[in-house]
């Protein structure tokens, strides 16, 4: 091999180590796309790989990282809705693969059991469940219509039952769904084989707290951000004789610095759990105006949260973001300003920054409206 072209090889192998990320990003606007992180000496960027379109609202992200399929939730809110199948392929491509007819306003999906999966309805006051494939003629499994007494506490955003998510406990034996409407999180007990669900049980929270989603520490540590209070609550989890799975509140925590109370408007979407520390998304608190936040808590021995520092989300609306495996980058997905934005995390600290990263992703959206980015997540 001549030396130039050993030089070629090294430094093709060396590029190749240095593109090692890959991140999936859906849009609003009906698409979804996996984008590549590159390195080259210490400078990062992001490009566009592959690109599929769904139409409808696609809302949110659960990849099957074995069989490298994405489940795609869809938001939208009149006519016809779906539920999508997706394969990623491993050079970047992105293909749809099944589609089936689901009801109104999907949120947020899970895969759970032997070959299911569960959605939270929002808008329609739902929990459907599917058998997998995604065929064309696949119909829902399960359908629980949530209803409350009356209106809440905040009777503009509490006028009905609102499930924000479907979390599956680390035993995979429960379902849990934040009810940001009637303020509970309802339980449900899985049987894995035939993919049913059983409602088991609530916890109740406080009139306005509002809860969306959740993030598990371990077995028996679970944390929810409530949207509505714009607090973390920390709960202990144990699994009675009874069957169902019991939650109790040791901790209820601002997501601002000093203790504040959030300024009017924002409302707190995600949390996301790494080692002994833990993070939330500040959707329009303007902490670092134009741009919003992503605040660190760390973790004491018992699973207290102490704040740790608060960080710009490179933009407006950080809908959603994901730490990965490693734990040295965030990818944060802001939704009004349409943009995915990479931080480094100091994997002994927990310290989220500097952003090293950030692109424009379709059109950009309209504040407090459901267009713009949706949904960020890494391809690992
Ligand atoms: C897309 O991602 C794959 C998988 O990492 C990579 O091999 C390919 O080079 C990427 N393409 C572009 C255009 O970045
Ligand atoms: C799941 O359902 C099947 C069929 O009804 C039943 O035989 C099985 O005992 C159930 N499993 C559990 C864990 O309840
Ligand atoms: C929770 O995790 C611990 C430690 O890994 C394990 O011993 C225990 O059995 C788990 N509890 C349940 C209900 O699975
Ligand atoms: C933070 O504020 C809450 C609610 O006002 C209060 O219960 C709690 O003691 C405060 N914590 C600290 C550390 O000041
Ligand atoms: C798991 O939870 C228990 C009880 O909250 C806590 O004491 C323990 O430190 C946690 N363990 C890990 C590894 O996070
Ligand atoms: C807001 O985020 C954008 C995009 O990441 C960045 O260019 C800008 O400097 C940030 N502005 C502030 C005030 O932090």
């Amino acid at each position: 091999m001549s030396r130039a072209l050993r030089s070629l090889v090294l430094l093709s192998a060396w590029l190749d180590i240095a593109s090692a990320a890959n991140i999936f990003v859906s849009h609003y606007q009906g698409t979804v796309q996996s984008l590549s992180l590159n390195q080259n000496g210490g400078r990062y960027t992001l490009t566009a790989n592959g690109t599929v379109t769904l139409g409808g609202q696609p809302s949110w992200l659960t990849f099957d990282s074995a069989n490298r399929i994405l489940y795609v939730a869809d938001e939208t809110g009149y006519g016809t809705a779906s539920i999508w199948s997706v394969a990623a392929n491993i050079n970047g491509g992105l293909t749809q693969t099944g589609k089936a007819t689901a009801p109104l306003g999907s949120v947020h999906n899970v895969l759970y059991g032997d070959g299911y999966i569960a959605s939270a309805h929002y808008q329609t006051s739902m929990v459907t469940t599917f058998k997998l494939p995604l065929t064309s003629s696949a119909q829902t499994l399960q359908k629980f219509a949530l209803t409350m007494p009356g209106k809440g506490t905040i009777p503009s955003r509490q006028d009905a039952a609102h499930p924000h998510e479907v979390i599956v406990d680390p035993t995979g034996k429960f379902i849990l769904v934040p009810d940001l409407g009637a303020d509970l999180i309802r339980l449900y007990s899985i049987n894995a084989s035939t993919g049913m669900l059983t409602s088991c049980g609530q916890y109740t929270e406080v009139g306005g707290t509002g809860p969306r989603h959740g993030s598990w520490w371990n077995n028996s540590t679970l944390y929810i951000a409530n949207e509505l209070a714009n607090t973390v609550h920390g709960f202990t989890v144990t699994y009675p004789a009874s069957g169902c799975i019991a939650l109790s509140r040791f901790q209820s925590i601002t997501t601002m610095t000093g203790n504040k109370t959030a300024p009017t408007g924002t409302k707190v979407a995600e949390v996301r759990l790494k080692d002994n520390f833990l993070y939330a998304a500040n959707r329009r608190d303007l902490t670092f105006n134009p741009n919003d936040s992503i605040t660190a808590f760390s973790l004491d021995s018992a699973g207290d949260m102490t704040f740790q520092g608060i960080t710009s989300s490179g933009g407006t609306y950080p809908r959603t973001f994901a730490i990965n495996k490693a734990g040295d980058m965030i990818v944060i997905g802001d939704q009004t300003t349409a943009n995915v934005v990479v931080v480094k995390r100091d994997t002994v600290t927990g310290a989220l920054g500097p952003q090293i990263a950030s692109m424009r992703i379709g059109t950009v959206g309209t504040a407090e409206n459901d267009n713009g980015l949706s949904a960020v997540i890494w391809d690992e």
